[in-house]
C-alpha cells in the first residue's frame, strides 16, 4: 500500500514554493535519488489551497479534475525554477466562525484517501494546518512568506528573493533619484515585521529605514534627510515597511478592509511619509510602492536550495511519522519544530539588537 500524501499551498504567493513542491515529488518519488522509497509514495497536488480541499467532491471524477492534480516528477520536472505556486493558493480562513469548513476539509482528506497532508503556509495557514492536526489530519508544514515572520524556523520560503528584489529596484530608483536630486520614498511589505525592509535597507544601503516595531517620529525623518542634504548628499532613499506607524498616529491603511483571517490590508505609509516631507520642506519627493512586483519573479538560487531542503525534510518527517510539525531551518541545521511551538508568537524585529532607533537605520549586527 502507497502512502498518499496531500499538498497544498495556502496563503499569500512566493517564489520557493514551486521549488518545495518539485524537491517533495522527486524526494517521494525519484527511484534514483531515493532508491529505497521508490515506490511508497503516490502525491496529490491540492489546488488553490484550503479552497480546493473544501470544494472537490472525491467521488466525482470531474471535481477531481478541477480540484487536485497528481503530481509526479514529469509533472514537476521543471517546477523549481518558476516563482508564485503552480498549485494556486487562496487567502480563505476554513475556520471562520462564520462559515467554519473544517468538518468537510476532515471528511474529504479521508474520502480521498489521504495519509498525510503537506501544508506550505505562513503563520495563519500553518494555523489552521495545526488545528487540522488536532482534528486528526496528519500534517506536515513548510513554512513559506516573504515576510519571514515564524517562529521556530531562521528561514522561510520567499524572504530572499523579496530582499533582492526590493534591492535591485532600490538601485533603478537611485539612477533617477540622484538625476533628479530627489527623495523617494519606497514602501516594502512585511506586515508586521521589519526583517525585509531591514536587510533589503542593508543591502541597497539605504540611509533612513521605517518598520513596524519601532514607531517613528517624522520630524526625525525629516531632520536625517536635512542633515544629508547638508553634508552635499544629491538625494536620499527612505524605505518604510508597510505596518511602520508614525508615532501617535494609527497605522496607515490605503485599502479599507480585512482579509479572511482578520488582518487589515496594509499599504499606504510610504505615500504618507512622502507628503508629509514635501509639505513640510522644500525637497522634492516621490513615492513608490513596490507591492506585488516583491512577491514575483524566478526564486534566488538560495530560496530553490532552501525549497529543496525544506520539501525533502517534508518528506523525512512523513516517512518518520512526526506529524504536527513544521520543517525549519535552526542554525544551519534543517529539522522540524512543532507547530504549536512555531505559532506561539510572530518573529518580529528585535529592536534593541538590531535597529538604530535614532538614526532609523540597521545596527549592523549579523543576523
Ligand atoms: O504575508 C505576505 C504578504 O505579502 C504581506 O507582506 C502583505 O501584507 C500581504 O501578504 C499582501 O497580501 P495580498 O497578496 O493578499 O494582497
Amino acid at each position: 500500500m502507497k502512502t498518499k500524501v496531500g499538498v497544498l499551498s495556502a496563503g499569500g504567493d512566493c517564489p520557493g514554493i514551486n521549488s518545495t513542491i518539485h524537491w517533495l515529488v522527486y524526494s517521494a518519488l525519484d527511484k534514483d535519488l531515493v532508491p529505497r522509497r521508490g515506490s511508497m509514495f503516490e502525491i496529490t497536488g491540492i489546488l488553490d489551497g484550503w479552497k480546493g480541499l473544501i470544494k472537490v467532491k472525491p467521488g466525482k471524477k470531474e471535481s477531481l479534475k478541477e480540484w487536485t492534480m497528481p503530481l509526479d516528477t514529469t509533472v514537476v520536472r521543471t517546477w523549481d525554477r518558476y516563482g508564485g505556486t503552480r498549485l494556486g493558493t487562496s487567502r480563505i480562513n476554513p475556520f471562520d466562525p462564520k462559515n467554519d469548513q473544517s468538518e468537510v476539509m476532515v471528511e474529504n482528506y479521508k474520502k480521498l484517501g489521504l495519509d498525510a497532508l503537506v501544508v506550505i503556509g505562513g503563520f495563519n495557514n500553518l494555523g489552521v494546518a495545526y488545528k487540522l492536526y488536532r482534528m486528526g489530519i496528519k500534517v506536515v508544514g513548510i513554512p513559506k512568506t516573504i515576510d519571514r515572520d515564524l517562529s521556530g524556523t531562521d528561514y522561510t520560503l520567499g524572504f530572499d528573493s523579496a530582499v533582492n528584489i526590493i534591492t535591485e529596484d532600490i538601485d533603478r530608483l537611485r539612477i533617477t533619484a540622484g538625476s533628479h536630486s530627489r527623495i523617494f520614498v519606497v514602501e516594502c511589505m512585511g506586515r508586521n515585521a521589519g526583517w525585509l525592509a531591514l536587510e533589503a535597507g542593508e543591502a541597497s544601503g539605504v540611509p533612513i529605514i521605517l518598520i513596524p516595531e519601532h514607531d517613528f517620529a517624522l520630524d526625525r525623518v525629516i531632520e536625517l534627510l536635512e542633515l544629508r542634504k547638508r553634508s552635499g548628499k544629491r538625494y536620499s532613499i527612505v524605505l518604510a515597511s508597510e505596518g511602520a506607524k508614525p508615532r501617535g498616529l494609527e497605522e496607515v491603511h490605503e485599502r479599507r478592509g480585512r482579509d479572511g483571517f482578520g488582518h487589515y490590508y496594509l499599504g499606504g505609509i510610504g505615500g504618507f511619509v512622502a507628503e508629509e516631507i514635501q509639505k513640510k520642506t522644500r525637497m522634492e519627493v516621490r513615492y513608490v510602492a513596490l507591492r506585488h512586483l516583491q512577491r514575483g519573479g524566478s526564486p534566488t538560487a538560495y530560496d530553490r536550495r532552501m525549497g529543496r531542503k525544506f520539501g525533502i525534510a517534508a518528506i523525512d518527517t512523513i516517512v518518520n511519522e512526526d506529524f504536527g510539525r513544521m520543517v525549519s531551518l535552526k542554525e544551519g541545521v534543517v529539522g522540524s519544530v512543532s507547530l504549536k511551538k512555531a505559532l506561539e508568537r510572530l518573529n518580529l524585529v528585535d529592536v534593541e539588537k538590531y535597529y538604530d532607533t535614532k538614526n532609523y537605520k540597521s545596527l549592523d549586527q549579523i543576523l
